[in-house]
């Protein structure tokens, strides 16, 4: 790709970028949020349109105008945001657009695609029902059914935008092993991805955008993690995890006894001015009692306490106007509505507070839309700017400030910075921090190590639907953890 310029009315999003890919390299693409990788790599799919520049496949200059014509030079891609069709099974999926399985009346040839998309699967190690439509998968699944389905046709060139966001850590190694496959045979594979320990594992080269400029490409024994950060951010952190100390107060939240079909005898309690870390591996039962709290699934018995009063859900809008939240993992789930500006998102969470009698405050709801806008660095020309327009991680933070604002009492943050970039880490442990000292009970679930430790100042580890341990002060360390999140297996 030769100097690909790319505007946004009010955003340049690319300017004069070049990016050069070998065979069977594996080249790392990153930046902040909003530096303009998914623009660039959505220009190379046909997605959207250049303003100028070229792009070349072995020296012979082509037109990509939609993702069809890409196809048919062989690229493959996975975009950030899911592109699959819910309804479908994943199969389906698979080989939507893949013109082989389709006979002349354009039906799909049932048992030739289940084939294709078992053929992709058994690559990846996975075994999804193929029959199953999607939206009954899991975001992790659904994820390898991306993959499945990029990898299921003949390519060259495959970009990954953040394929691991939300896969674990053995899905990751899956999905390694399969990308080393692919560099053997030759195809290049362009990757882009905020988790900067993985770009280590797996980059030959590694490319820098910052505000949809190019800053450097390199090898990447040239480069590590420190230098890295500060091309992207611009300059250098001197600390990840800011920290803060811990003073803990009232109880906010226990939990007693409580059981449910994935869950056995947990008991735990939370109080204001502690982060309260929740390790374990995936399955093991962190996101379940999350959801249990929120109101969001069943418990079969025990008591939750909430500031001292015994509570009972029925559903996750009793638990926020309680004073409960859950930032989920899953972006869609509870996820924004893609047609209406930053600030309606952030607002319509707690209508309630911006209303004087019945009308709404409209000064006040600009006020705290802007400081949102401010405080997490949302990358947008305003709080009038569609969602729709923003960038994978500026969406998450639109989601993350929605949240912050409903009051609440306790926030549990299930994987608060996935797809996330460093610089912007930083600032939401530094929000968390804050929402601890104005005596909001905090729990994180992160499946991000270093993260957990450098931010928690009390750790449950979880294994296999019970709490195996709880660790605090130095007694806090990777090794503790792994110890006890495998105790119960
Ligand atoms: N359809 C659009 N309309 C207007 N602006 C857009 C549109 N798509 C992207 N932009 C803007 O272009 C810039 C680059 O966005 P891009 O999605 O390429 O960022 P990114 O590097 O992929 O970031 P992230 O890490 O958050 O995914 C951002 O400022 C974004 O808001
Ligand atoms: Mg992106």
């Amino acid at each position: 790709m030769k100097n690909i310029s790319k505007t946004y009315p009010g955003v340049k999003a690319l300017e004069n970028v070049s990016l050069e890919l070998k065979t069977g390299e594996v080249h790392c693409l990153v930046g902040e949020n909003g530096a303009g990788k998914s623009t660039l790599m959505k220009v190379l799919s046909g997605a959207i349109s250049k303003d100028s520049g070229q792009i070349l496949i072995d020296d012979i200059e082509v037109q990509i105008n939609s993702p069809y014509d890409s196809q048919k030079l062989g690229i493959g891609m996975i975009y950030q945001d899911f592109r699959l069709v819910p309804e479908l099974s994943a199969a389906e999926n698979i080989v939507l657009g893949n013109e082989p399985v389709l006979n002349r009346f354009s039906f799909i040839n049932k048992s030739k695609a289940n084939q294709i998309a078992a053929n992709a699967l058994v690559q990846l190690g996975e075994t999804i029902d193929l029959d199953n439509p999607v939206k009954k998968l899991s975001v992790a699944q659904r994820q390898m059914v991306e993959i499945a389905k990029a990898i299921s046709k003949k390519i060259k060139i495959l970009v990954m935008d953040e394929p691991t966001a939300s896969l674990t850590k053995t899905e990751t190694e899956k999905l390694f092993a399969v990308i080393k496959k692919l560099k053997n045979d030759g195809v290049g594979i362009i990757y882009i991805s905020h988790r900067l320990e993985e770009i280590f594992l797996i980059a030959d080269r590694i490319t820098i955008l910052r505000d949809g400029k190019l800053i450097n490409t390199c090898p990447a024994a040239e480069a590590d993690r420190n230098k890295l950060i500060k091309w992207m951010v611009g300059r250098e952190l001197e600390n990840e995890y800011p920290r803060i100390e811990s003073k803990p107060g009232r109880e906010v939240l226990r939990v007693q006894n409580l059981n449910s079909d994935r869950l056995k005898k947990i008991n735990f309690s939370l109080s204001t001015g502690e982060v309260l870390g929740l390790a374990g591996l995936v399955g093991a039962g962190r996101s379940d009692l999350a959801n249990i709290i929120f109101g969001a699934d069943k418990k079969s018995s025990g008591k939750i306490f909430l500031e001292g009063e015994e509570v009972n859900f029925k559903d996750p809008r009793d638990a926020i106007d309680n004073g409960i939240a859950l930032l989920t993992e899953d972006r869609n789930l509870y996820g924004l509505i893609m047609q209406m500006s930053i600030r309606e998102n952030i607002s319509i969470s707690n209508l309630i507070s911006l209303l004087k009698g019945p009308f709404i405050q409209y000064k006040q709801e600009n006020k705290v839309a802007n400081e949102y806008l401010d405080k997490l660095k949302i990358k947008a020309p305003s709080i009038e700017t569609k969602v729709e327009s923003l960038s994978g991680g500026n969406r998450q933070k639109v989601v993350l400030a929605r949240w912050l604002f409903t009051n609440a009492k306790v926030i549990i943050f299930d994987e608060p910075t996935v797809g996330i970039d460093v610089g912007v880490k930083f600032e939401i442990y530094n929000l968390i921090n804050r929402l601890v000292e104005e005596g909001i009970g905090v729990i994180v679930i992160s499946s991000d190590m270093p993260e957990l430790i450098g931010i928690s100042h009390r750790i449950i580890v979880m294994s296999n639907g019970e709490i195996s341990g709880e660790l605090t002060g130095d007694k806090i360390q990777q090794e503790n953890i792994m110890e006890l999140a495998v105790s119960n297996l």
